[in-house]
């Protein structure tokens, strides 16, 4: 019971440092930060700064538009249903879809792409099969149906469009580069 008053005290300094600690923290937080008024007056951190993009513009997606002004949507590209593959861009690319998808169901009850794509069925529509990589699951063992991870086919595969490209790109696929360096050791 000797501790009792020492406890006491210890309370009464702890209530003490809590109260000017409050009040501190009170005051300083109606006053503006010093350092925020550095970076807004000291011509020194401005130039050293980004400079502003042009008239606004984040991306080249909103087409040059203002962020603060809206623009009519683009028409809907076309879905090109020409029957022709076009070449992967690189290796493991999904390839793109050569046939129109209008109303093909895929949902719990049935696949419509599995119809013609299935290993049993692609023979009776001349479509390719899926390949095996669509029969594996996480642990990389063969499954006797579809694996439930390549089961929604848009998840990585889309149709072909007539759209162009919203943003530059110029990308070289290994083919091209591979070659380009054969002509070069050819010269
Ligand atoms: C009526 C049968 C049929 C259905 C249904 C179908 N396909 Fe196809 N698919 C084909 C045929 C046939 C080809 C071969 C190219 C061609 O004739 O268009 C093909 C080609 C493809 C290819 C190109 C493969 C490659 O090696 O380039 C992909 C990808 C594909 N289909 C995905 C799908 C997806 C995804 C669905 C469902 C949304 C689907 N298909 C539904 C018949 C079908
Ligand atoms: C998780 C992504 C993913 C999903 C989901 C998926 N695929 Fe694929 N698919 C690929 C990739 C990547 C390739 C190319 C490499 C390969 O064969 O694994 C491919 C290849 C293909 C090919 C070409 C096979 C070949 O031998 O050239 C066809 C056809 C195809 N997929 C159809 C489908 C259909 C139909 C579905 C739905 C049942 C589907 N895919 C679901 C990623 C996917």
């Amino acid at each position: 019971m000797r501790q009792k008053p020492l406890i006491v005290i210890l309370a009464l300094v702890v209530l003490v440092a809590a109260a000017i600690g409050f009040a501190v923290g009170r005051k300083s937080s109606h006053e503006p930060r010093p350092v925020a008024v550095q970076a807004t007056t000291s011509p020194a951190i401005a130039s050293t700064a980004e400079p502003a993009p042009a008239g606004d513009q984040i991306d080249a997606i909103r087409r040059g538009a203002p962020v603060n002004q809206e623009i009519a949507a683009p028409l809907m590209a076309r879905v090109e249903n020409a029957d022709i593959k076009r070449v992967r861009a690189y290796p493991m690319q999904p390839p793109t879809i050569p046939h129109s998808i209008d109303n093909y169901q895929i949902d719990k009850n049935s696949n419509r792409c599995l119809l013609c794509h299935a290993r049993a069925n692609a023979d009776k529509f001349q479509a390719p099969p899926v390949s095996v990589t669509h029969y594996m699951d996480r642990n990389d063992q063969f499954l006797a149906t579809i694996s439930p991870r390549r089961y929604f086919c848009n998840q990585c595969h889309v149709v072909q469009t007539d759209a162009k490209p919203l943003v530059a790109n110029n990308f070289k696929d290994i083919d091209s580069i591979l070659s380009e360096e054969q002509d070069k050791k050819a010269n």
